[in-house]
């Protein structure tokens, strides 16, 4: 098999055991093009393997490629303001999913997850022009500063293309405990409140 994406655990034979855990998880992806799978939390103390089994998982169904697209993202620990949180999860799912589509290596880690521009070069070389749409519409909310506008394409965006392309999607949030703790409203990560 194929690791398209380097692990943290280093070589992939460091990783043993979890069979049962990646069998359910498996199961599960799988149970996705099923529509019978719902959001499952994967909650351990620290230091457990979490993150080694989503980053596997993550390389299994990347290699499998077998209807049901992986995206993993993990939210950092550190403050963030609502728009650039929402520009890098939005770039990095779309970056994953071309690379998903186009079985290349080099779009996981793209030199530039800020730029829009160059997104839609990629795109459109590599014929997933219907993609254009959804990436104008956050790069116009970015530059405008619209926050709700840019978090509803943003968190929608991965449900919006499976929905429209008839795929199906699994969305690997690492560390999502930080969502509510990092995240802030106003960009300069003063405050959560909107009014001031
Ligand atoms: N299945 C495994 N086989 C061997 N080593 C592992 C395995 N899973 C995790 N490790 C090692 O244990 C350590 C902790 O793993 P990991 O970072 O995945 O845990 P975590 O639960 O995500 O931790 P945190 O709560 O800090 O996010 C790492 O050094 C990792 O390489
Ligand atoms: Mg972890």
């Amino acid at each position: 098999m194929e690791y398209i994406r380097k692990e943290r655990i280093g070589k992939p034979e460091l990783f043993t055991g979890r069979k049962e855990e990646l069998t359910f998880f498996l199961k599960w992806i799988n149970d996705i093009k099923l529509e019978k799978s719902q959001s499952t939390a994967l909650l351990a103390r620290r230091k457990m393997g979490k993150t080694a089994i989503l980053e596997r998982l993550f390389n299994i169904t990347f290699f499998k490629n077998d209807g049901v697209i992986p995206f993993y993202y993990e939210v950092k620990e550190t403050k963030m303001g609502m728009v650039d949180f929402c520009q890098d999860f939005f770039l990095k799912f779309i970056y994953q999913y071309i690379a998903f589509k186009t079985r290349k290596r080099e779009y996981l880690n793209p030199e530039n997850t800020t730029d829009f521009t160059t997104v839609i070069e990629i795109v459109k070389k590599e014929g997933l022009g219907y993609l254009e749409g959804i990436i104008n519409g956050a790069s116009y909310a970015v530059t405008h500063e619209k926050i709700d506008m840019l978090w509803e394409i943003a968190r929608e965006a991965p449900k919006t293309i499976a929905e429209r392309q008839n795929e199906f999607i699994v969305q690997m949030i690492d560390e999502f405990q930080f969502l509510n703790a990092m995240i802030y409203l106003d960009n300069r990560r003063r405050s959560n409140r909107n009014d001031i």
